[in-house]
Order: C-alpha cells, then sequence, then structure tokens
C-alpha cells in the first residue's frame, strides 16, 4: 500500500517515522524514510532495560526506561509507531461475505462477534484479508484486542511522553517488515517468520503476501539464560554474558568440556521451541492440503544465538536465515542492531505507509488526537516556506531593479553625451528630456529631408539645386562659399568673390537656370584682402 508524498499531510504516512518496540530486554527503535519502492534506515535505536532477573520487567520499570530513552536521545520524528503483543490480542481466521477492504470494514464488528470470547463493544477489532476474495466471500484474519488492555499500556506509555499515531501488533509489524524486503514474493510460496525474543516467540506463517497463521510461543532467550544460571548458579548477568559468548545451538566438531555442557543445558529449550515451530508447520500444511514452508526468516535478539539458524535448517530441512539479511534496506547496522529491530523496523514501515499488513489499534475510542494538531503544523510550515519563496522572488527582483537603475542612469548619461556632441549649441536636460528632444530632432530631420523630397513636385531635388548652381557658375569666376541653404521654395548664399562683377555674373548666371523664378543680390561689400562679400537669393520654381 505505497502512499505518494500527497498522503503525508494529516495522511496515513509520514516522512520519518519511528518504529518503536518495547520489549521485555529492551527498547528497540529505528526511524526511517522512503527511499524509492523501499526504505533507508535513518537510525536505529536499542537501549537495554536494567533487569536483575529472566523475567518481564515491571510496568514501572519499563515506563522509567522509555522515558529515559525519549529524553536523552531527544528523538524528533513526525510519526510515533508502536505495537501491541500478539500473545494479549485474538487472532482468528474467518470467512466474510463480502469482498472489498471498505465494505468488509463495514461490517467487520458483527462479523468478529461470533469469534471473539468478550463482548464486543469491550474490544478493537481490525482485520486482514488473507486471500483474494471468491464467489463474494473474503478470507481473513481478525485481529482484537480488549479495550481495557490498550488503554493501560497507552496510558502508561502517555506518562513516559510517549503517544504512538498508530498501535500495530507485533507479529504483523514483523510481516511488514518481510513484505517491504520480499517485494513480489511468489505467490504460493511458504515462509515462516520467527522472532525470537527475551520472553517469547512470534511464528507468522506466509503464504505468498499473506500471513495465514500468526502465534506466540512462550519460549525465548531468558528460558535459555535462566537455565545456565542454574546450572553454573551465577547471576543473571554472568549467565547473559556466558550465553552470548559461549552457548551454540549445535555442537561442532570437537566441543570443549564446557561447551558440552552449555548444550546440554539448553538443549531443552530449543528442543521445546523446534517442537513449537513444528506443531504450527503440521497443523498449517493438514489446512493446505501438503503445502509446505520452504524458507525461515529469524529475527529477535534470541536468534543471534549462535549456529540458531544451522539447527532450525537441521530440523526442518529448509534454509534458515536472518530476516535482515533479505534485501538489507541502506543505512542498515551490523546483525545485532537489525536483527533484534525486526519488529521496530516493521512499525517504522507501517509508519511510512509501505506496510502490507497494517493493523492499527487506535481506532475507536483510541482514535489518534494528534493528527489535526500535526496537519495544522504542516500547514504552518507550508506557510512559513510560502513566506520564505515570496521574500526570495522579492529580493531578486528588488536587486534587478536597482542593476537596471543604474544601467539606466550610465544609458541616460551616455545618450546626454551624444545630444551635446550632436547639438552642441543646445542645452541637455535629463535623460528623458534628451531621448524626447533627440526624438524631436528627428522628427525635425525628417520632415526636412521629405521637404526635400517634396521638392521632386517641381521634380527638383537638394542635391539637383547644388548640382545646377556649380554648373552654371562660370568656372573663371573664384568663389568661395561660406553659407548655402536650400529650402523648399529658395536658395540663399552667402560667399566671397574678387569683385561685385563677379557676384553680378553669377545671378546672371543662375538666372538661365530652369529652376529659378528670381534670381537676387540683395547686397555686395568690400570684405579686406581684395575679397568681396555677397549675398545671393533665388526663388525656387518657374
Ligand atoms: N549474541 C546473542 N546470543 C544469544 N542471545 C542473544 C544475543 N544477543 C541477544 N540475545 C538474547 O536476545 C534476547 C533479547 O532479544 P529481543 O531484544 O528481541 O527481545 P525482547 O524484544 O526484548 O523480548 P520480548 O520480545 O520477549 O519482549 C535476550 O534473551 C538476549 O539474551
Ligand atoms: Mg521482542
Amino acid at each position: 500500500m505505497n502512499k505518494g508524498s500527497g498522503a503525508w499531510i494529516g495522511g496515513r504516512s509520514a516522512h520519518r517515522p519511528l518504529g518503536i518496540d518495547i520489549g521485555a530486554s529492551a527498547i528497540k527503535a529505528v526511524k526511517v524514510r522512503r527511499s524509492g519502492h523501499t526504505a533507508k534506515i535513518v537510525k536505529t535505536y536499542l537501549v537495554e532495560i536494567p533487569r536483575e532477573r529472566a523475567e518481564r520487567p515491571s510496568p514501572e520499570l519499563v515506563a522509567e526506561s522509555l522515558k529515559k530513552f525519549l529524553n536523552e536521545q531527544k528523538i524528533s520524528t513526525d510519526r510515533f509507531v508502536s505495537s501491541f503483543p500478539l500473545s494479549s490480542a485474538i487472532v482468528r481466521n474467518a470467512v466474510v461475505p463480502l469482498q472489498g477492504h471498505h465494505k468488509i470494514r463495514q461490517v467487520i464488528k458483527f462479523q468478529a462477534e461470533p469469534h471473539i470470547p468478550f463482548p464486543i463493544e469491550e474490544v478493537v477489532i481490525d482485520f486482514l484479508e488473507t486471500a483474494a476474495a471468491e464467489d463474494n466471500k473474503t478470507p481473513v484474519i481478525i485481529i482484537g484486542a480488549k479495550k481495557e488492555l490498550i488503554a493501560k499500556q497507552l496510558e502508561l506509555w502517555n506518562a513516559a511522553g510517549l503517544d504512538p499515531e498508530i498501535l500495530g501488533v507485533d507479529a504483523f509489524a514483523l510481516v511488514n517488515n518481510y513484505l517491504l524486503r520480499a517485494g513480489a514474493a511468489a505467490p504460493e510460496q511458504m515462509v515462516m517468520l520467527l522472532d525470537i525474543g527475551a520472553t517469547k516467540t512470534l511464528l507468522v506463517i506466509m503464504r505468498g503476501r499473506s500471513a495465514i497463521l500468526a502465534r506466540s510461543i512462550s519460549v525465548g532467550g531468558d528460558d535459555i539464560t535462566e537455565a545456565l544460571q542454574k546450572e553454573f548458579a551465577i547471576d543473571f548477568q554472568s549467565a547473559e554474558k556466558l550465553k552470548r559468548e559461549k552457548a551454540t545451538a549445535v555442537l561442532g566438531e570437537q566441543p570443549s568440556g564446557d561447551e558440552e555442557r552449555i548444550q546440554k543445558t539448553i538443549s531443552p529449550i530449543l528442543t521445546r521451541l523446534a517442537s513449537e515451530v513444528d506443531r504450527s508447520m503440521r497443523s498449517t500444511s493438514a489446512t493446505l492440503k501438503g503445502a509446505e514452508v520452504s524458507r525461515l526468516y529469524l529475527s529477535g535478539g534470541g536468534a543471534l544465538l549462535a549456529r540458531m539458524g544451522e539447527l532450525l535448517s537441521r530440523e526442518f530441512g529448509c534454509e534458515a536465515r536472518l530476516l535482515s539479511s533479505l534485501a538489507p534496506f541502506d543505512g542498515s547496522g551490523g546483525d545485532e542492531a537489525m536483527c533484534a529491530a525486526g519488529i521496530a523496523t516493521g512499525l517504522a514501515i507501517q509508519g511510512l505507509g509501505m506496510g502490507g499488513a497494517e493493523v492499527d489499534f487506535r481506532r475507536d475510542d483510541f482514535a489518534y488526537a494528534g493528527g489535526l494538531a500535526r496537519a495544522k503544523r504542516q500547514m504552518v510550515i507550508a506557510a512559513i516556506l510560502g513566506v520564505c519563496i515570496l521574500g526570495v522572488l522579492t529580493f531578486n527582483f528588488t536587486s534587478l531593479f536597482i542593476k537596471k537603475r543604474h544601467e539606466h542612469a550610465a544609458l541616460a548619461k551616455e545618450l546626454e553625451q551624444i545630444y551635446r556632441e550632436t547639438f552642441p549649441g543646445e542645452q541637455a536636460a535629463g535623460a528623458v528630456s534628451v531621448a524626447a528632444r533627440m526624438e524631436q530632432k528627428f522628427k525635425e530631420y525628417h520632415q526636412s529631408y521629405e521637404r526635400f523630397s517634396s521638392l521632386s513636385d517641381t521634380a527638383v531635388s537638394s542635391l539637383e539645386i547644388l548640382r545646377e548652381i556649380s554648373a552654371l557658375v562660370p568656372e573663371e569666376i573664384k568663389v568661395q562659399v561660406t553659407n548655402l541653404s536650400v529650402s523648399q521654395d529658395r536658395v540663399e548664399m552667402d560667399g566671397l568673390v574678387n569683385s561685385p562683377a563677379d557676384a553680378d555674373r553669377i545671378k546672371q548666371a543662375l538666372q538661365r537656370s530652369k529652376y529659378f523664378k528670381t534670381v537676387d543680390v540683395p547686397s555686395t561689400s568690400a570684405h579686406g584682402g581684395n575679397k568681396h562679400k555677397f549675398k545671393l537669393t533665388a526663388a525656387i520654381g518657374k
């Protein structure tokens, strides 16, 4: 049941959930995050509960250890997922006359009623489908827990500072762990999951991706420790040490005297465990017409007993290996940490919304109340992020604006410079006015050009007028033109000649032109240096 990140806000998946398994001997916690289609281990914790004897610690000691763990580790997570023990739950196989998860959920309480040995209103019920529906009937495992027990457990944890958002069941957490590792397991392949803890062993038989049997066996590592404690007359801690360092489930080729004594001491316990496993295998095989378990996956601290896999493998004639060695998740620690953390890992996977057996007792009276608060918190975070993004955009805009303003100022200066060079007599004031005035000047020039062009009405362009003047003025007359202006209807020329007679001859020459109506020399005057200044005007158009 993989969920996208959209399901995160207030949904059934979290980004970095922490699965927390409070066992009899230790608190194991695993933080995970999604990594593609699988999970990545972010962190694992293993904190021993200090015990003097091989027995379940008192609720007070558990609460104290839990509180210490949460405070000292400064845990940060967006979801706590913890578990209810299968040994205190009611598990029944049944067939409901319906198909479809939602439809089954609506009626599961009524369907469960005949299978539950308590009044149904005193029990929280969840279920798992164990096979595909056939003829509108679905085989299910009904899982129930007395409200009174759930309340007690939550109360104890709440007092220690833990309010798990999901309350799974330890055995099904193991299933979630296995399913994510196994991927698309062969539909008919039967495997057994065995979590050997301190006080109990959880056993689950899987067919393909469905759990078909789940039970708790009251044999665990504590039984071995206790037997050694008695045999060697030592305290609990020394017996624990002896077990971890010297005990083996199967004797080697040439065992020492001590090793033989240890093995002999623990062997009845191992035999008891093996016979319980065998009983479950036989009963399943009988129900499933001879189908056999083909592989064993071990977890729990007890599975670390030397040569435990070898013993089980010999006993049942199939491969037995550590569950943590099946498609190991990135970030996994060594065997010791991951082996004991089999249930915590499965709980964390359920927190990610990636489990395949998501039993949850936080429903009915125990529905988690922190979901809304978390959704609100996430909305606030989203709002803060939004403001930050807006801030960055505003900053970018402002810096771009300042940069452009500088560029604009530089351009204005350049424009002013060009204006001054182009129109030295004009006064430039500011970039905008310079640009506007420049535009005005261009307009004027354009109009002048148009006017010149419009002389074409009389078939004359300014260029032609100039050519005409220079062609008509006799070559022997030396004329120095100091000003010549040609407009639409008039030519004005100022210049210097050698004598007033020369000015007169120019006038006569121009009078012969087809372009000029009249030609006048309104003034001549001595200029100095034997030169005479003259002014000539001609009206264009004949
Ligand atoms: N290296 C080892 N060799 C043998 N036994 C070991 C080793 N390491 C741990 N154990 C045993 O594993 C058991 C603890 O396992 P685990 O942490 O899975 O149990 P738990 O979850 O605390 O108990 P329970 O599941 O019964 O509540 C203890 O009995 C411990 O002695
Ligand atoms: Mg355990």
